[in-house]
């Protein structure tokens, strides 16, 4: 079984070397393919997803990516290889879990479409920019059904079985009053779940002032894209959140982090988020024990107070590795 592995930019190597690591000791009977993509491959050859980066993936069972590394500018030719890696793939559910003291939520985040179309143009004038937002009825029920199906499985575990549905339909009438009535529809077919609608801006208040009302939260992926950055705040941090991309029969798992540049080559990264990807990805194939021995790791770590600068702690990402690695060694 073939594990497509995505270092990318800045820290993503950092981490996903830990995470390789972790990963070969858990389960030694994967291989691991390595492939490129971002901002360092386009700038050597002109694509930041080259076509051998596309085949290993899609031979793959599962990819690991790291963190890529996008400018914040025009760049011909240049598109965010994970949003393309999404899209190509039709990975079109980003399940992104906060756990932290009195808080377990998840924020399910559609993953195809929305602002991230990647329809965008200038006016000829040049005075003009237009981004064209695609909801449309299929994607908008399927994320529903996944978020849905995800508060059922929950409510077995002694969560509340609530479904927060985010949009902003009072001002995008027509493309989140699509995604909105959609909603409602899914709903109907799971009488057992409570639902309730937030708007956009008042769940970002609320996620960050109240986060343990919620349960699992449902929306378009803009919006997803920053409630889950407000949400990783009450489980330790960017340094710490995973995320699973999932499609019909295939799984990309990213920590919700970026390429952080402002840190990369200090050696000080934090590598939990990718090692909790490692964790998804044991449990996505069907591997509890080895996810929980590493998700123990993880803990015991932490709780022995060896950390990186970001969750408090003055450990270097090596260190921090070396002791998760160490408890592996020890049965559990
Ligand atoms: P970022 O997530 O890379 O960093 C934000 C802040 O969090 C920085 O201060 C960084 O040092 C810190 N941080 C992030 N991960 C950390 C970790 N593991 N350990 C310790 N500190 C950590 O977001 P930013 O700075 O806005 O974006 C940097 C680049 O990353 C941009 O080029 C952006 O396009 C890209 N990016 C890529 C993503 C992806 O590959 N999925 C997601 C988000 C951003
Ligand atoms: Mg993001």
């Amino acid at each position: 079984m073939n594990i497509c592995v995505i270092p990318g930019d800045g820290i993503g190597p950092e981490v996903m070397a830990v995470a390789t690591d972790a990963l070969r000791r858990l389960a030694p009977d994967l291989t691991l393919v390595e492939a490129e993509a971002g901002w360092g491959v386009f700038q050597r050859t002109g694509t930041a997803l080259p076509e051998t980066t596309l085949a290993i993936a899609r031979q793959a069972t599962a990819i690991l990516f790291g963190a890529v590394a996008s400018p914040s500018y025009p760049v011909p030719g240049y598109r965010s290889p994970i949003v393309e890696l999404r899209r190509t793939l039709d990975l079109y559910a980003n399940i992104r879990p906060t756990t932290g003291p009195g808080v377990d939520l998840v924020i399910v985040r559609e993953n195809t479409e929305d602002l991230y179309s990647g329809r965008e143009r200038l006016e000829d004038d040049g005075n003009t920019a237009i981004a064209e937002r695609v909801i449309t009825r299929n994607a908008s029920a399927r994320i529903v059904r996944t978020a849905c199906e995800l508060a059922r499985t929950r409510q077995t575990t002694g969560h509340p079985g609530k479904v927060t549905i985010v949009h902003k339909a009072n001002v995008l009438r027509v493309s989140d009053g699509l995604f909105r009535t959609v909603a409602f529809e899914i709903a109907a077919d799971y009488p057992e779940l409570s639902f309730e609608e937030r708007l956009v801006d008042v769940a970002a208040m609320q996620l960050a002032a109240q986060p343990q009302r919620f349960d699992v939260i449902v929306t378009t992926n803009l919006f997803g894209d920053i409630l889950s950055d407000i949400a990783c705040i009450h489980g330790g941090g960017l340094g710490v959140a995973a995320s699973s991309n999932l499609g019909q029969d295939r799984a990309l798992f990213e920590p919700v982090h970026g390429a952080a540049p402002d840190i990369a080559g200090r050696g000080i990264a934090n590598p939990t988020a990718a090692l909790n990807c490692v964790v998804m990805l044991l449990d996505w194939l069907n591997r509890p024990q080895a996810a929980d021995h590493l998700q123990r790791a993880i803990a015991a770590v932490a709780t022995a107070g060896i950390c990186t600068p970001d969750v408090g702690g003055e450990a270097t990402t090596r260190e921090v590795a070396d002791a998760i690695l160490e408890q592996l060694t020890i049965q559990p």
